[in-house]
C-alpha cells in the first residue's frame, strides 16, 4: 500500500512537469510581433439590416518590425477597405481574408508598407454574428423598439470587431455609436446616468481590458440609480423590480473591497437583458449584463450579482491568458462570490449555496469525459463553448476552499488580496498562479499543504481525496423531513414549508427520487403549485424532475418556459432530457420550432446539436 501511495505521489508530482503550457491557440493573431493597445470603434447600428457598420482603428505597438503584417481575427465579417496611417495621412493597403475555420473564424491578414502606428478597417458585421443578438420590437417586452446586445466571451468579439481576439492581450477603447434617436446605447465603458438620448453616443474605456470584455447594449433603456455608484439600465417593465431586487449591490461592493482591495472601475451598473440572454450574467466591466430570470421578487437569486461583481477582481483585473485557464477566472470568482454572500447574507445562506453548487458539480461529473474533469482544461481544438461545465467553477472554488481550510482565513485572505494586487491588469496562466501560490503560501508556511496535493487539484481528473464537503444544517433538516414524507410517515401539510427559502426548495426538489410516482408528483403540485412557480430556478428543477418521473401535466407550462427563456443553463438540461426518448424528442422539436427564432445564436447552436443527433 505504502509503495503504491508513494508511486502515485511521484506520478502526480511529475504530471506538472509533463504539462506543456500552450499559448492561446484560439486566435490567429501573432501577438509576439505586434499588439493593439487601443481601439477606436466608429459604428452605426442598423436594425433593418441587422448589421453594425463603420470602422475600427487599431493603435499598434510593434515588437518585431521585420515583416510589417497585421493579422486579426474575424468571423463572418465583411471587410470593405483597410488603411494604414503614415505622416498623418491614410493610405489604402492590401488585405486577405483567409479560409473560415469552424471554431476560430477567418484570419484577416493586412499587408502594411511599414510598421504603421495606426490601421483602420472598414467593415460590417452580418446578421449571423455569433456574438450579437438582434431582437425585433415584437421580441421585446415593450414591443415598440428593437434591442441589440453583445456577448463576446469566449471568442465572439471577432464576430463584430476585427480584433486580436485573445484574453492574453488588453486594450483601452473609445467608441462612437450611432443609432436611432429613441434608443439608448450602453457599453462596458463610462456610461453617464444622465446621457442625453439623441442617437449619437460617445464612450471611453480608459482601463485596459481583453477584447472579450468589450460589450454593447442598445434598446429602449432607462436608468434607475440604486446608490451613488450603482444603478440599473433596463426596459421600463423591469426597471423598478430590478432596482429593488438588486438593492444590496452597494453592500456587496463594500464587502468585497474590505476583503480584496478597492474596486478599480469607477461605476458599477447592471444592464437587464431580454430573457433570451444565453447566460445568467456576464461581467462586462462597469456594466454587468444580467438575465431577467433572476428577478424573483425575494432576492433569492442575487448570488448572480455577487458573482459578476466578483469578476471585477478575478477575471477583469487578473485575467486568464487562455481559455484553458478559465478556472482562474471562474473558480476564483465562484469562491469570491460565496465570500461576498457570506458577508452580506450570512454564513447559513453561503453554505447552502456551496452545497447546491457542489451537487451540480457532481451531476456534471457523472456525464463529463474524464479529461473534462481537469481544472487545467484541454480544449483539444474544440470551441470553448462546447467544453463549458461546472468544473472550472465549482471544482475551482473547492480547490480554493481547500486552501482556505488548511491555511486559515488569517493567512489565505491576505494571500488572495496580494494575488489580485500583484497581477492587476495582467493576463496570467495556471503556471503563473502556481508559482505565485508556491512562493506566497505553500513554501512560505511549510508543512501545511504538500506540493503534490496542489498538483492533483489542478492536473488530475475527478475530485481529489482532500475535497471539502460543505454541509448545511438547514438542508439536513430538509432531507430528514423529505425522507419521512417519502416513507409515508409525514403528510405534506406537515412540512414546515411556509418559511422555506428558495434554496431549501431547490434542495428538496433536487433530492427527490428521479422516478417519483406520478401520484406523489401530483400531490406535491396540488399542495405547492410547483408547475406554475414564478421562480425560474424552482420551475427548472421541478420540470426536470417531472420529465424524469413522467409527470406530463407540466407540459403546457414547460412549453411556455422553453419559449420565453433562452438562458442555456435553464433550458439545455430540459432539451437534453427530452431528447432521451423518441416521444420526448418529437415534442421537444415541436416546441423548439416555436422557440428557436427567439433564441440567441449560441443557444440555437447548443439546442440544434442536442435535437439533431
Ligand atoms: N463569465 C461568465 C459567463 C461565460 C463563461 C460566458 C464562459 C462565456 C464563456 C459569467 O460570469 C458566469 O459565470 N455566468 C454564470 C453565472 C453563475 C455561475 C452565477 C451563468 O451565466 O450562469
Ligand atoms: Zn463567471
Amino acid at each position: 500500500m505504502k509503495i503504491i501511495q508513494s508511486c502515485l505521489i511521484y506520478i502526480l508530482a511529475s504530471l506538472s512537469t509533463f504539462v506543456t503550457y500552450a499559448a492561446d491557440d484560439l486566435t490567429f493573431s501573432e501577438l509576439d510581433k505586434v499588439v493593439t493597445t487601443h481601439l477606436y470603434l466608429d459604428l452605426e447600428v442598423d436594425f433593418k439590416a441587422k448589421q453594425l457598420k463603420g470602422f475600427v482603428e487599431h493603435s499598434l505597438e510593434w515588437k518585431d518590425k521585420s515583416s510589417p503584417q497585421l493579422i486579426v481575427d474575424t468571423r463572418d465579417l465583411i471587410i470593405n477597405k483597410v488603411y494604414e496611417q503614415s505622416h498623418g495621412q491614410w493610405h489604402p493597403v492590401n488585405f486577405e481574408l483567409g479560409k473560415r475555420d469552424p471554431v476560430k473564424g477567418s484570419p484577416l491578414t493586412i499587408f502594411l508598407s511599414k510598421p504603421a502606428n495606426k490601421v483602420r478597417i472598414y467593415y460590417h458585421s452580418t446578421p449571423q454574428a455569433s456574438g450579437l443578438q438582434w431582437l425585433t420590437p415584437e421580441q421585446t417586452a415593450g414591443k415598440q423598439h428593437p434591442f441589440l446586445f453583445s456577448q463576446n466571451q469566449a471568442i465572439h468579439a471577432r464576430s463584430w470587431i476585427p480584433v486580436q481576439d485573445s484574453p492574453s492581450m488588453r486594450v483601452t477603447y473609445n467608441a462612437r455609436i450611432e443609432t436611432s434617436k429613441d434608443l439608448l446605447v450602453v457599453m462596458s465603458a463610462n456610461n453617464e446616468p444622465n446621457t442625453k438620448r439623441d442617437g449619437d453616443y460617445f464612450f471611453t474605456m480608459p482601463q485596459a481590458i481583453p477584447p472579450y470584455l468589450i460589450a454593447i447594449g442598445v434598446g429602449d433603456l432607462h436608468f434607475k440609480a440604486m446608490s451613488e455608484q450603482t444603478g440599473i439600465y433596463a426596459e421600463s417593465y423591469i426597471l423598478d423590480a430590478s432596482a429593488e431586487e438588486f438593492s444590496d449591490t452597494q453592500k456587496m461592493i463594500t464587502a468585497s473591497e474590505a476583503l480584496y482591495g478597492s474596486y478599480r472601475w469607477g461605476r458599477y451598473d447592471l444592464l437587464m437583458l431580454p430573457p433570451s440572454f444565453p447566460f445568467g450574467g456576464m461581467e462586462n466591466p462597469r456594466l454587468s449584463f444580467i438575465t431577467p430570470t433572476v428577478v424573483a421578487g425575494d432576492k433569492s437569486l442575487v448570488s448572480l450579482i455577487a458573482h459578476e461583481l466578483a469578476h471585477s477582481w478575478s477575471g477583469n483585473l487578473v485575467t486568464n491568458e487562455s481559455w484553458r485557464d478559465l478556472w482562474l477566472n471562474e473558480g476564483f470568482t465562484s469562491y469570491v462570490e460565496n465570500r461576498i454572500m457570506e458577508e452580506v447574507f450570512g454564513r447559513d445562506r453561503a453554505v447552502m449555496e456551496q452545497v447546491l453548487g457542489v451537487s451540480s458539480l457532481y451531476t456534471d461529473l457523472a456525464d463529463l469525459s474524464a479529461n473534462d474533469s481537469i481544472l487545467y482544461l484541454d480544449l483539444q481544438g474544440r470551441d470553448p463553448d462546447a467544453a463549458f461545465s461546472n468544473v472550472p467553477y465549482v471544482k475551482g472554488q473547492l480547490f480554493l476552499m481547500f486552501l482556505e481550510e488548511r491555511f486559515g482565513r488569517e493567512r489565505f485572505d491576505p494571500f488572495v488580496l496580494s494575488y489580485f494586487n500583484n497581477f492587476s491588469f495582467q493576463s496570467i496562466g495556471t503556471e503563473d498562479f502556481l508559482a505565485y501560490l508556491d512562493k506566497n503560501l505553500i513554501s512560505k508556511y511549510p508543512g501545511i499543504v504538500k506540493p503534490e496535493e496542489v498538483t492533483e487539484w489542478v492536473f488530475a481528473q475527478g475530485l481529489p481525496s482532500t475535497v471539502p464537503n460543505p454541509t448545511s444544517d438547514t438542508f439536513t433538516k430538509v432531507t430528514g423531513l423529505s425522507d419521512k414524507w417519502l416513507a409515508g410517515d409525514l403528510q405534506l401539510t406537515e412540512l414546515p414549508t411556509s418559511n422555506w427559502t428558495v434554496h431549501e426548495w431547490l434542495f428538496f426538489i433536487n433530492g427527490l427520487p428521479r422516478d417519483l410516482a406520478t401520484a406523489s408528483m401530483a400531490e406535491l403540485d396540488q399542495q405547492f403549485k410547483l408547475t406554475t412557480s414564478t421562480n425560474a430556478e424552482i420551475a427548472h428543477a421541478w420540470y426536470l424532475l417531472a420529465l424524469n418521473s413522467g409527470y406530463h401535466v407540466v407540459k403546457p407550462q414547460l412549453e411556455q418556459y422553453m419559449i420565453n427563456i433562452g438562458r442555456r443553463k435553464l433550458i439545455v438540461p430540459l432539451y437534453t432530457k427530452l431528447a432521451e426518448s423518441n416521444a420526448g424528442l418529437a415534442w421537444a422539436k415541436k416546441v423548439y420550432a416555436k422557440a428557436r427564432p427567439g433564441y440567441h445564436p449560441l443557444a440555437q447552436g447548443t439546442v440544434d446539436g442536442i435535437l439533431n443527433k
